[in-house]
């Protein structure tokens, strides 16, 4: 946790939380924190615990024990309070599809207090469909409908959104467009996004943090983007002219363990200390091999993940 964190409140607060159905344990203990600004994922295998968890927060489902907190604001003993910093897509949102997007916003907006012309304005630039206010919802694709529907969850101003795995059905240009307006609303807006996923590449791109559960328990959390400190050795692939010459040199200098060689790209895979790298490229330079490339091999989300869960398989 940064510096930065630990001088802001919590935005959400989740202690010990825990769901039992039938003496089974859904959400065994959870606990964590969402920061202003934060994107945090809620990642874990199908049948998780993951929309349990989110039915809970938003009150949509009682809890065993535990209880989460919401600026400060009990949900279980302080409800209405709470309840209203959050703007939530638990199913998918329904909209009337003869209505265009604006009157279906219009709708929304006449049922709750507070929320002004203005502020409509403002949701809908931020999911990017000024341009299709004035269309009926019939004809939107489904991330339209999706973003329509975060339009409506952030209406009411809320200080926390939350989206049980928004990108579901989506083709690959719906969830890129999807990942870069959740970015928007983070950073532009500074609204806090709990969002769940069971797809790690892309809770990777999305989230500045992930909260790892695996049959209702805490597995573990990793911030993103910022390096993993390294005690040991890492891994580097360098293309190569020639993949033997290569070898050979590489191999003749200390420390430096050839792992792999992989014939169709050229590539040769190192694992050495970041200090060898140079001796590594000047022993090549001096037996006249070209170098075209060096890249770090880095382990992947996905491969801790499988780590971390056991090797429990995820879609
Ligand atoms: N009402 C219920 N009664 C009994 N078991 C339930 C109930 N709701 C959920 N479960 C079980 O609890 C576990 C967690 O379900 P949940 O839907 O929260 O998981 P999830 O992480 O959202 O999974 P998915 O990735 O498939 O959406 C599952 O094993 C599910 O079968
Ligand atoms: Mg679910």
């Amino acid at each position: 946790m940064s510096a930065y964190q630990n001088q802001q409140h919590a935005v959400m607060q989740l202690r010990n939380v825990t769901k039992l159905i039938s003496g089974k344990k859904i959400v065994d203990q959870l606990s964590f924190d969402v920061y202003p600004g934060e994107i945090v994922g809620l990642l874990g295998p199908n049948g998780a615990g993951k929309t349990t968890t989110i039915r809970m927060i938003v009150g949509l489902m009682d809890m065993s024990e535990g209880d989460v907190f919401i600026q400060g604001k009990s949900i279980r003993s302080d409800f209405t309070k709470a309840i209203r910093n959050i703007g939530a897509i638990i199913e998918n949102p329904e909209f009337y599809p003869y209505m265009t997007g604006y009157d279906n916003l219009k709708q929304y907006q006449r049922m709750s207090e507070g929320v002004t012309e203005e502020r409509l304005k403002t949701v809908t630039e931020l999911v990017g469909l000024q341009d299709a206010m004035n269309k009926k919802v019939r004809a939107y694709s489904l991330g339209m409908r999706q973003r329509l529907g975060i339009a409506q969850a952030l209406l009411h101003n809320p200080s926390l959104l939350i989206l049980d795995e928004p990108t579901n059905g989506l083709d690959p240009a719906g969830i890129r467009e999807m990942r870069e307006y959740l970015k928007r609303i983070a950073n532009e807006a500074g609204i806090s996004i709990l969002v769940s996923s069971h797809l790690l590449a892309e809770m990777e791109l999305m989230c500045s943090r992930v909260v790892v559960i695996q049959e209702g328990k805490y597995v573990t959390h990793r911030t993103l983007g910022e390096p993993v400190l390294q005690e040991q050795n890492i891994s580097i692939s360098i293309r190569v002219d020639d993949l033997d010459r290569a070898r050979k040199a590489a191999a003749n200098v200390e420390q430096v363990e050839v792992v792999q060689m992989l014939v169709e790209s050229n590539e040769l895979v190192l694992s050495l200390m970041d200090e060898q790298i140079p001796q590594v490229v000047a022993k090549l330079g001096s037996e006249q091999v070209q170098i075209y490339r060096i890249t770090e091999t880095k382990q992947s989300l996905e491969d801790e993940f499988l780590k971390w869960t056991g090797g429990n398989r995820i879609a």
